[in-house]
């Protein structure tokens, strides 16, 4: 495997909802280490491509590629278990759960008792909650807190420390920041950078210009379904991307996911 081989990759991803076409041959490509900014306006398609990189939808049509190995996701259990993390829109986070159960919920650290009934370990759960969040250097008053305690910039800081915790190669977030007050918003958008140097991809979301300026490496725009435009950040501005969100394009782009070899 060389070092340019996409953390993920997909092929030509069309996907149809009974007449809806919600995706027509879309392509990406995701290389470790890197914030992908994905634009696009209401109904492009970009929450429904992100389901379908994430295992919730087959695609009806291409192909999806793991560190340059072709997968079949049949549920997001199976894209846990590549290294594919999704942060959903609404968190999904439990409200009157405590931190370290909220990270662990579903995969808590056993331990057996008798020598073989498996039960929670919540000592060791509590203790490594701990250390990811101090690894992620989230501050919290304590690990015991219930979820619903917390503002909305923890709460989204729990749900990233909860798609992390596993050994996470891609993480994907759907509008991270909507619903965060301003002051909120930094401490995210430096959280997504502080991964992104543990060499984790990130797939960021976003309408806001300035979260994708802040932190992406490369933005690439949907248009009904359909890759539009792509460009690094670097090399195009606010007003170039915005424009690619209403459908207007003045410069040719060459979408990376599409020049497939
Ligand atoms: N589960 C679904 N059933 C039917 N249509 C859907 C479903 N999910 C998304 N769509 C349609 O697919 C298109 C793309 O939606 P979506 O991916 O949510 O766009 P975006 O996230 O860019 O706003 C829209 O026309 C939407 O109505
Ligand atoms: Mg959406």
């Amino acid at each position: 495997m060389t070092v340019t081989t996409p953390l993920i990759e997909a092929r030509g991803i069309c996907k149809y909802f009974g007449a809806v076409t919600a995706l027509e041959s879309v392509s990406l490509r995701l290389m470790p280490g890197e914030v992908l900014g994905v634009v696009g306006d209401n109904g492009a398609g970009k929450s429904t491509l992100m389901k379908v990189l994430s295992g919730m939808h087959p695609p009806s049509k291409g192909e999806l590629l793991i560190n340059g190995a072709p997968v079949h996701f049949r549920s997001p259990r199976d894209a846990r278990v590549c290294g594919i993390e999704m942060v959903y829109q609404d968190l999904a986070l439990a409200g009157n759960m405590r931190i370290d159960e909220n990270i662990f919920l579903g995969r808590e650290p056993l331990r057996r008792i008798l020598g073989f009934l498996p039960i929670v370990d919540h000592k060791a759960s509590t203790r490594q909650a701990q250390q990811h969040l101090d690894n992620l250097k989230i501050h919290v008053k304590s690990v015991s807190q219930r979820v619903e305690e917390l503002s909305g910039g923890q709460r989204q800081a729990v749900a990233i420390a909860r798609a992390t915790a596993f050994n996470a190669k891609v993480v994907i977030m759907d509008e991270p920041t909507a619903a965060l007050a301003i002051k909120e918003v930094r401490k995210v958008l430096d959280l997504i950078k502080d991964l992104r140097n543990h060499g984790i991809g990130i797939i960021l979301i976003s309408h806001r210009m300035d979260d994708i300026f802040y932190v992406c490496d490369r933005v690439m725009a949907l248009f009904r379904g359909q890759n539009f435009a792509e460009s690094a950040l670097a090399q195009t501005d606010r007003n170039e991307v915005i424009g690619w969100i209403m459908g207007n394009k003045i410069r040719e782009t060459v979408p990376q996911g599409m020049d497939l070899n």
